[in-house]
């Protein structure tokens, strides 16, 4: 597993396109003692570019066309910039009418802090996330954030070591539609009611936990999802063999047309060869 420390200016092996703007206390109590004393940071950013966005929303749309309504869920949520790409890919593509059955997005981080600061529903972002956001989302989020001011404090937040980066205010129809609320992984999965219909956005976590806790979150999702449901992980989270655990707990990776070079990181409960028989008997995937 390879996790990059920061040294003392914080900034060291800046990644292309990502910010890092969170720095969090939980997640690092929560990895044990693998990290020795090390600073860990944590980052996130507007679509980021581990999953090719505009081909998932693609796919849900015929994936779920037989559900009333798919239940969305970004776990281990961050700033919400995971669950604001999700809502902008659906207020952008998504046709009116059907835009309620996939929103609101249901948004949880362990670290009270970064919650605490999403809640109030100001974001950092990058100026180069206004570029990434175009090549991996197709959307030019200018419309979807205004009211450009000085980046908000967050304890322990290393954004402000970042030059060109700006607080936003999402606009109405972004802002409701993410909730935001403090909770863990496990407990979230633990309470999902699922036909079926459901979309976990999981990503990017499982380096920081516990080998325990990964393998019940594994094995939670195999119990409490059923066929259909996806799950999608980030590419950080091939460091901790999370795909491994999910083709043991009965998830499968279904064909995506996925126009980068990197894994296409989406799961899906159930197993192919049935997937073939749905299709082969007429019905949807
Ligand atoms: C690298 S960020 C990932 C953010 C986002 N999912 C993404 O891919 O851009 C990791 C986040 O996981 C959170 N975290 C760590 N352990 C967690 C747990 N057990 N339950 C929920 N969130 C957790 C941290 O607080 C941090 O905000």
């Amino acid at each position: 597993m390879k996790i990059i420390p920061i040294n003392n200016n914080g900034i060291n092996n800046l990644a292309f396109g990502s910010c890092f703007r969170v720095y969090s206390p939980k997640a690092i109590k929560n990895a044990g003692n693998c990290f020795g004393k090390d600073k860990i940071r944590t980052s996130t950013n507007i679509f980021r570019e581990d999953l090719d966005w505009y081909a998932l929303i693609q796919y849900i749309h015929s994936h779920f066309a037989d559900k009333e309504k798919v239940q969305v869920y970004s776990l281990a949520c961050s700033d919400g910039s995971e669950a604001y790409s999700f809502a902008m890919s659906v207020l952008e593509y998504i046709p009116k009418e059907y835009r309620s059955k996939y929103l609101p997005v249901n948004a949880c981080d362990i670290d009270k802090e970064i919650v605490k600061s999403a809640a109030k529903r100001r974001i950092n972002i990058d100026n180069i996330e206004f570029l990434i956001s175009e090549k991996y989302g197709n959307v030019k989020i200018g419309k979807y954030f205004c009211d450009q001011k000085e980046i908000v404090s967050i304890k322990q937040n290393i954004t402000s070591d970042i030059d060109k980066a700006f607080s936003y205010r999402p606009v109405k129809d972004l802002r409701e539609a993410v909730l935001f609320k403090c909770s863990d992984i496990l407990t979230e999965l633990k309470n999902i009611k699922d036909n079926g219909n459901s979309i976990i956005f999981c990503r990017n976590v499982f380096p920081y936990l516990s080998k325990r806790y990964a393998d019940a979150v594994a094995e939670t999702a195999g119990e409490k999802l059923k066929n259909g449901s996806l799950f999608i992980i980030g590419d950080y989270d091939a460091y901790a063999d999370i795909d491994n655990k999910l083709d043991k707990n009965g998830f499968f990776q279904p064909s995506i047309n996925n126009r980068f070079l990197h894994g296409n990181n989406i799961f899906q409960r159930g197993s192919s060869e049935e997937i073939t028989k749905r299709l082969n008997s007429g019905f949807l995937i």
